[in-house]
């Protein structure tokens, strides 16, 4: 790839692109649908035609084995990522089938259906302090600290430590949004990821001299009987749902929240129909998702996609928004349509690395929405749209920093 082939990383990050990808995503689709992209973390090339990404997210030949022989995570995550990062999300079968077996069940829909009623509680609760305040920062209050209060109880985190948690989960998701300069943030990433790493090694062994009936003490049950899974493993994987658990679903709940207050016709609609609510879920999913890109994939051989050659060893990103708006797949595919027919949509992935916590997502997502429509009358956005403070556009993540609202009281 030469410079001069290369989507300069200075067209897509800028804050128009962060506050609306789409137009940008519909030029590279029609113009350049399989294109090297500059990004200020790593050169890669971006697939944004609806076929194409779901064609590539089952493709063996796009690898995930990151902590392979070929090291590709130095290029992605830096040195020091893998006490974290070398889990299931990183990895290819046989290795990847074997990390994920031993956490499916726990994510089973059967077992998830029957955390509802304790969901609901922790909804209820959160809104209970919201309203006497007749307004509120919405990601502050609300959509992050749902999901982390119900991933941090599946897996045993002890209440007295969510908020630590939190903090350092936060210093990694909003990378890029301060004003502090690039290196000391760098650190602060560093720090924040290094003291996440202790701390769950030491939940850990905790759990092993104090064994619990929740993931982790299932997952330490999984390294000291079964021996399926290596101690480092368990770790890894500990973080990886911990992080996954939260961090998209709230992003996702900020953007559904958003899309509805700027769409008052569709957010009346689903007032006026609740049963329309999982049919909508899927569609603001569609419309504006938290992971507008995949996580990285590595060509194992010279690949072609669209008759354009993506060489051996590079960074493919699958664009999930981008596809999720191919109007080849979605008629009309920039509108909220709440009612419209529930389509295939890419939003929470495809093939063997298909989301994990799909049906938690869904049923956290259904809890809250409908929770907010109900007990929160008269909600609006607090500011102008223009002013809602969002990721940074070279964040992975699609999401807001605030969502400030008001409602009636
Ligand atoms: C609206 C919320 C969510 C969205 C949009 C979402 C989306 C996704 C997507 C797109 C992937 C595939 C990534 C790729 O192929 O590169 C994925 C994987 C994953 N998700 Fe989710 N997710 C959500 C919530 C959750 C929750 C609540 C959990 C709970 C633990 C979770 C756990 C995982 C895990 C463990 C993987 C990796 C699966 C594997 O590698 O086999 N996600 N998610």
């Amino acid at each position: 790839m030469t410079d001069d082939d290369k989507v300069p990383a200075a067209e897509l990050y800028t804050e128009a692109f962060a506050a609306d990808p789409y137009p940008t995503f519909a030029r590279l689709r029609t113009e350049r649908p399989v294109c090297p992209v500059g990004s200020p973390r790593f050169d890669s090339w971006l697939i944004t035609g609806f076929d194409d990404a779901r064609a590539a997210l089952t493709d063996p030949r796009l690898s995930k084995d990151l902590y392979g022989p070929d090291q590709h995570y130095l290029r992605i995550f830096g040195p020091n990522s893998e006490g974290l990062n070398r889990n299931m999300l990183n990895s290819d079968p046989p290795e990847h089938t074997r990390l994920r077996r031993v956490v499916s069940q726990a994510f089973a829909p059967r077992r998830i259906e029957a955390l509802r009623p304790r969901v609901a509680v922790i909804v209820d609760q959160l809104i209970d302090k919201i309203i006497p305040q007749g307004e509120s920062d919405l990601m502050h209050d609300f959509a992050i600290p749902l999901p982390m209060t119900v991933i941090c109880e599946l897996l045993g985190v002890p209440p007295a430590d969510h908020g630590r948690v939190l903090d350092w989960t936060q210093v990694i998701r909003t990378s890029g949004s301060t004003s502090r300069p690039p290196a000391e943030e760098r650190a602060a990433v560093q720090e924040a990821q290094l003291r996440l790493h202790h701390y769950l090694a030491d939940l850990v062994r905790a759990k092993r001299d104090d064994p619990a009936d929740d993931i982790i003490g299932a997952l330490v049950r999984a390294v000291d009987q079964d021996r399926t899974l290596s101690e480092a493993e368990l770790v890894t994987t500990t973080f990886l749902l911990l992080f996954a658990g939260h961090q998209t679903t709230a992003d996702f709940l900020g953007n559904a929240v958003l899309a509805l207050l700027t769409h008052p016709e569709q957010l009346e609609l689903l007032r006026a129909t609740p049963r329309l609510l999982p049919a909508a879920i899927e569609e603001l999913l569609r419309f504006d998702g938290p992971l507008p890109v995949a996580s990285p994939r590595i060509a194992t051989e010279d690949i072609d996609y669209q008759g354009v050659r993506i060489p051996r060893g590079s960074i493919v990103g699958v664009a999930i928004n981008a596809a999720n708006h191919d109007p080849g797949h979605f008629a009309d595919p920039d509108r909220l349509d709440v009612r419209r027919v529930r389509g295939p949509h890419l939003g929470f992935g495809h093939g063997v690395h298909y989301c994990l916590g799909v049906s938690l997502a869904r049923m956290e997502a259904e809890l809250a929405l409908s929770a907010l429509l109900r007990r929160l009358p008269g909600l609006r956005l607090g500011v102008p749209l223009a002013e809602v403070r969002r990721l940074p556009a070279a964040s992975p993540f699609r999401g807001l920093l605030e969502l400030p609202v008001t409602f009636t009281v």
